[in-house]
């Protein structure tokens, strides 16, 4: 048995729960219903969906095999399988991706953390959760402290290495998650006037779906899926041969997918049966989730104290692996030692995240692109553009530099057999999933 030096995953579980740890966090709880109010609901959903299964799926594939491959992490896998090309830029800008990404990622994980104390008090004593959030959110301190404790958690994982402790955790947490969420989503479902959330989330009505919302569900699948910015890659390289990788995709995404479903379930019915506005914004969760908990009497602030507990779990093993990534590159390539990269990289993505959490009160003034505040145009930048044109270049990459014969071959060492790389791999990652990006794109820039 071959065995690596940097070490590898203890179990196909452990692996599945590490990799699936990074895709499922805010992005699914917190962004995606909030994307898909602000872009129209259903019809959204659907293309969110086409999405993934013909673009993230075979990109997470290939993110797993250059990883295996190469063994390296997300810079380094491309300067070990292409020597002496410019292919390590494309490593490059994904370390800057998941810098920036995390940056205001943990300004809402802060929010997350914060909601553990305060959803159960706060709705306990009758006030409006709408009004709780905004007077949180828009103080100019609190959430940047709550935003540097969260940020010290990462530091604190991620300095020890990945411990075995995460994964154990997360085994137990997830499943909890899910089963918080089918509480939610029953209360929710049950509220009066629940329907028209549930037609709003169900019923696609393709007028209301912008160019703009187009582009946002790929952003959404990409960052969702955690692809486009070599973290798939980093944990792939820590996976043996004997692994597979085609069956892991499909379980990662459709853990992913099927959780962000669920989010919605949740969410849309009570934002409807609370006649709050669909595309509120970031602040969705943080208003619906306590509003629908505190209907539901004293158990219900004991389920508020939970879910936000376990969202705040669930976006630090994201949060983890978007600073391992930086952190990666910079042991491995400039020869920091860990725990140096960890904090100068650390408290350099908590000082960027200040503007975010500064610009929902302060400075809410300053607005960027398309009148987003510093916060929404961080994640424009970031998950509608570097992580899809990331997920772009690998496709160009494989189907067309590296070969699409090594990629199957390595992708299929180890697969069992139910699912195999083949020719609709080829297809999708050659033509189809690099088509479909290009065409988004200039689709969002008015090309046509
Ligand atoms: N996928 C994570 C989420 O949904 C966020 C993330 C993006 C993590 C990119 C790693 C890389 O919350």
């Amino acid at each position: 048995m071959e065995i690596k030096e940097r070490g590898n995953w203890g179990s196909q579980f452990g692996f599945i729960a590490a990799a699936a740890g990074s895709a499922v966090g805010l992005g699914n709880i917190w962004k995606f219903p909030y994307i898909t109010g602000r872009y129209g609901g259903a019809a959204f959903v659907l293309v969110y969906l086409l999405f993934v299964i013909l673009v993230c799926v075979p990109i997470m594939n290939s993110e797993l095999l250059v990883g295996r491959k190469s063994g390296k992490n997300a810079l380094g896998a491309f300067k070990v399988l292409a020597p002496k090309s410019s292919w390590w830029i494309v490593g490059l800008m994904g370390i800057i991706a998941g810098f920036v990404i995390l940056s205001y990622y943990s300004v809402i994980a802060g929010w997350a953390t914060a909601y553990i104390f305060k959803s159960g008090a706060y709705m306990a004593a009758g006030a409006n959760p709408a009004d709780v959030f905004v007077a949180f959110i828009t103080s100019p301190a609190t959430p940047i402290i709550w935003h540097a404790i969260f940020m010290l958690m990462c530091i604190g994982v991620v300095s020890a290495g990945i411990e075995k402790g995460i994964e154990k955790y997360s085994k137990i947490l997830m499943p909890t998650l899910v089963l918080i969420l089918l509480v939610l989503i029953i209360r929710s479902v049950t509220l009066p006037g629940s329907g028209a959330g549930l037609a709003f989330y169900l019923k696609p009505d393709f007028s209301k779906l912008s160019a703009e919302g187009i582009l946002a569900a790929l952003g959404q699948a990409f960052f969702s899926l955690s692809l486009g910015m070599g973290c798939m890659i980093t944990y792939g390289s820590y996976l043996k041969k004997d692994q597979d990788i085609p069956v892991n995709s499909y379980w990662i995404a459709g853990a992913d997918t099927g959780i962000a479903f669920l989010a919605g379930l949740a969410i849309f019915p009570a934002v409807f049966a609370f006649g709050l506005e669909p595309g509120a914004g970031p602040g969705l969760t943080f208003i619906t989730v306590p509003a629908v908990f505190a209907s539901m009497g004293a158990i219900g602030h004991l389920f508020g104290i939970l879910f936000f507990f376990l969202l705040t779990i669930a976006a630090l093993t994201s949060a983890i692996s978007l600073l391992e990534v930086v952190c990666a590159y910079f042991i491995d390539e400039v020869k920091w030692n860990r725990k140096k990269a960890v904090w100068i990289m650390g408290i350099f993505i908590f000082l960027l995240g200040i503007p975010s959490s500064l610009g929902q009160g302060v400075w809410s003034s300053y607005k960027f692109i398309g009148g987003r505040d510093f916060l929404d145009s961080l994640d424009f930048i970031a998950s509608n553009i570097l992580l899809p044109l990331g997920g772009f270049l690998l496709c160009i990459f494989i189907g067309w530099y590296w070969g699409t014969d090594k990629a199957i071959e390595e992708g299929n060492i180890g697969a069992k057999g139910a699912i195999t790389l083949g020719g609709g791999y080829r297809f999708l990652i050659k033509y189809v999933a690099p088509i479909a990006i290009f065409i988004v794109f200039l689709k969002s820039i008015g090309v046509f």
